[in-house]
């Protein structure tokens, strides 16, 4: 049996897939590369000593799920491919709504046709909308999302629970992701984004390396206890080690199931700087600037659930997090490009 793993190519596909092949699974990967290189994969193999099967082909595209499906014994789906970017959603809403929801639409109707029942959905904090309050639980109100990418990943998660209820021998774990960052130890493999980032952490780094000059931090005039923004920054190997938790949860509990996977822990952009420092032994140039519309004061999880129902908590630190994400940076000034 091998696990499909849709955007494997990608920043915590990568990540994940390497934890599947360390712990023995077989992995199938599906990644049009429109947001990654093989180059990822390789460094997997390097690092694991396995190789996972490689299709690049777009999970739009009906006959190469079915060839996938048809080729290979597979037991799970984890589905990270998509399109990420909150500022794209905006100004290309049907590119976002096709790769994310129809995208989706497409893989599940070549599930049910291949008798392939387990999913596992790369969710996101961005579910719910301006919080009511903090920390987040999965009580907690989802909807008010305020741009294409958010209501996709809205959209594809009720979906995902109306789909349930008429096929109830699946199971779907809806995990929402907070803030992920960090990469792995050997600073082979991180993430690599396309252009100027628009993430904090990656911007940081590019700071630290020269690339960039200033970092703005987009308002101190919150109601958080610095002035800035505060999130639930998450290790990607901590992500990673979530996706393994929920193949192996998947048949206890309902067939739906929506889970944080976060600290629970809430860090301030200020907070950030001065870890990032640290790690880096440099100092990072900052100026503070107007607020980013869109973004809200705080956004942190409370992750007992995914402890009550995967066993899982996040364990590593936030200084773990930046010295990864610093030798990932400084050992690949390019990415994987360099
Ligand atoms: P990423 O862009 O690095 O990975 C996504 C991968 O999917 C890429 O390799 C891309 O080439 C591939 N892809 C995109 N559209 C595709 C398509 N139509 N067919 C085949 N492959 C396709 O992003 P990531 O940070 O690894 O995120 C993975 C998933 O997690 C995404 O669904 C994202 O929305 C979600 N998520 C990410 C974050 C975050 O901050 N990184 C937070 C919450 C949720
Ligand atoms: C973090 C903090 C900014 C950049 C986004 C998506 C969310 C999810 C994760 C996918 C905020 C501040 C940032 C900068 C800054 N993705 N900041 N200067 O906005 O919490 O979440 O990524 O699902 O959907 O919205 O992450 O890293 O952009 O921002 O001051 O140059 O850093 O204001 O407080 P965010 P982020």
């Amino acid at each position: 049996m091998a696990i499909l793993v849709t955007g494997g190519a990608g920043y915590i596909g990568s990540h994940t897939v390497l934890a599947l092949l360390e712990r023995g699974d077989d992995v199938v990967v599906i990644d049009n590369l429109s947001n990654s290189s093989k180059t990822s994969l390789e460094r997997v193999t390097e690092l694991t000593g396995k190789v996972p099967t490689l299709y690049v082909a777009d999970i739009l595209d009906k006959q190469a799920l079915k060839e996938i499906f048809s080729k290979h014994n597979i037991s799970d789906v984890i589905h990270f491919a998509g399109l990420k970017s909150v500022g794209e959603s905006v100004r290309k809403p049907l590119e976002y709504y096709e790769n994310n929801v129809v995208g989706t639409l497409i893989l599940l109707n070549e599930m049910l046709r291949a008798g392939v029942n387990s999913l596992i959905f790369s969710s996101s904090a961005t579910v719910y909308g301006n919080p009511e309050k903090v920390p987040l639980s999965e009580e907690c109100q989802v909807g008010g999302t305020t741009n294409p990418y958010g209501t996709s990943k809205l959209m594809v998660e009720q979906i995902l629970r109306d789909f349930s209820h008429a096929q109830p021998e699946f199971r779907i774990t809806c995990l929402r992701y907070f803030n992920p960052v960090g990469a792995h130890a050997s600073g082979r493999i991180g993430e690599d984004p396309n252009g100027i980032p628009n993430n904090l952490v990656p911007y940081i780094s590019q700071v630290a390396i020269g690339k960039l000059e200033c970092l703005s931090v987009f308002g101190n005039d919150y109601p958080t206890p610095d002035g800035t923004g505060v999130r639930d920054y998450i290790h990607v190997l901590d992500l990673a080690s979530g996706h393994l938790a929920a193949l192996d949860h998947k048949a206890e509990g309902s067939p739906f199931k929506a889970i944080n996977l976060g600290t629970g822990v809430g860090y301030s952009v200020l907070d950030l700087i001065k870890a990032f420092e640290k790690a880096a032994q440099t100092k990072i140039n900052y100026q503070i600037v107007a607020r980013r519309p869109g973004d809200v004061a705080e956004c942190w999880s409370d992750s007992s659930l995914a402890k009550q129902e995967l066993g899982w908590i996040a364990t590593r630190s936030l200084d773990e997090m930046m010295r990864d994400t610093w030798n990932w940076q400084k050992n690949n000034p390019n990415g994987f490009g360099s």
